[in-house]
């Protein structure tokens, strides 16, 4: 990895990561295991965290070919991006030496470190992305958490020893990506935008968010990381879509920002309402906002289909450490690790808030 690193770090500092940290691999120096920072790690959200819960499902959502996973180290896998995900590569910050399970393919073995119920094209709201089949919306993610509960309940045989692990875990939400791609973006496929303006469904959308967030809690989580959607209206997709000839669609971003100006003070509230537990919000926005040089261009890296996802076989530039944008919607993985990186160390106030994830995952503020 320190090979690949350094080959990345001039597209890093193009796109604004300025700091390369060292990844810290479950590894180790050779000398004996490295036991990671968190016990378990659970991971809910769309096509930016999906490890292949979507392979089985009957949608058009799916990453299960190449040049998906062109990059990662056993192939073709069902992520949406050429290497690992964001979520990847946070639980190789904590330590993990191994990937943490999807939901679909999750056993007994397995699920007491943590699961993986992130599917593409799913969204805060059940109806999003249903146009391109079958999703496991966050309701669905979190009543599928419940079950793997149980069963790590039923396995651990002490539901004390269980809570207590449960409350050592990460937690990772991200979601809302389709509630404005696949939902309110559509407007002749949906109705959220007949229904509300776009203030209103910010607000919506952001009700719905806290009290599938308040269940996490009471499913026993006590460290979560909420992140914010990034600019939605730069995606080569919704340029595409809305015709602006390689311009970002301003009132897009625009109104997603309405969005994710009300995670912060949602993350606020629920940190007042629940002192034993610590939630922060990661800015994805700030995170990738080009800091001064040429940004890279806004392009896919390998060809795509109408619907922005790759062609399969398609034949992909040679440096996708110089693309933000795998295929029309999806980062590569060198932007994921810079989004990584600064969520798990952030380089300023403005990536996270008010604690990044390295922070969370100290152990000093176990309660
Ligand atoms: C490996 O790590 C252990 C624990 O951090 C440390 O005690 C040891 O000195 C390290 N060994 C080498 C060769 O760096
Ligand atoms: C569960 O574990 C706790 C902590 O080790 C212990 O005090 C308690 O007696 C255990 N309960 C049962 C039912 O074994
Ligand atoms: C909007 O669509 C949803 C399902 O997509 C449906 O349940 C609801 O009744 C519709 N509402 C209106 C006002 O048409
Ligand atoms: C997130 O980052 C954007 C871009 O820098 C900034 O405008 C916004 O205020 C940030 N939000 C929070 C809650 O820090």
């Amino acid at each position: 990895m320190a090979r690949k690193l350094s080959l990345l770090s001039s597209a890093l500092l193009i796109i604004g990561l300025t700091q390369v940290e060292t990844f810290v691999f479950g590894t180790g120096n050779g000398t004996g295991p490295v036991v990671p920072k968190v016990p378990c790690y659970f991971i809910f959200g769309d096509s930016l965290v999906d490890c292949g819960n979507n392979n089985d499902l009957q949608t058009a959502a799916k990453a299960n070919y190449k040049p998906y996973g062109m990059d990662f180290p056993t192939g073709v896998n069902g992520r949406f991006t050429n290497g690992l995900t964001i979520a990847d590569l946070i639980g190789q910050l904590l330590g993990f030496d191994h990937f943490i399970t999807s939901h679909a393919a999750a056993t007994d073995k397995e699920i007491s470190t943590g699961v993986n119920y992130g599917s593409g094209s799913a969204g805060i709201r059940e109806e999003s992305g249903s146009h391109l089949g079958d999703r496991v919306c966050l309701d669905k993610q979190l009543s599928n958490h419940e079950q793997i509960l149980t069963r790590i309940s039923a396995l651990q045989q002490n539901q004390t020893l269980t809570d207590e692990h449960l409350r050592k875990c990460l937690y990772i939400v991200n979601m809302g990506n389709n509630d404005y791609i696949n939902n309110y973006l559509m407007p002749e496929l949906y109705n959220s935008s007949h229904q509300y303006k776009m203030e209103q469904f910010s607000e919506v959308l952001a009700q719905q968010f806290t009290k599938q967030l308040k269940k996490l809690y009471r499913l026993g989580a006590r460290k979560v990381a909420v992140f914010g959607l990034g600019m939605i209206g730069c995606a080569p997709a919704l340029m595409d879509r809305f015709e602006t000839d390689g311009h970002c669609v301003d009132w897009i971003n625009d109104a997603v920002m309405l969005f994710n100006n009300r995670l912060k003070p949602l993350v606020d509230e629920l940190n007042f309402v629940f002192p034993d537990a610590k939630f922060t919000f990661i800015n994805i926005t700030n995170i990738l906002a080009p800091k001064g040089g040429e940004p890279l261009p806004n392009k896919p890296c390998c060809p795509v289909r109408p619907d922005g996802q790759c062609v399969p076989d398609g034949i992909c530039c040679p440096s996708r450490s110089l693309s933000v944008y795998l295929d029309s919607f999806h980062p590569t993985e060198i932007a994921n690790i810079v989004l990584a990186t600064r969520a798990y160390k952030a380089q300023s106030s403005l990536d996270a808030s008010p604690m990044d994830i390295g922070q969370l995952t100290r152990d000093i503020t176990d309660t």
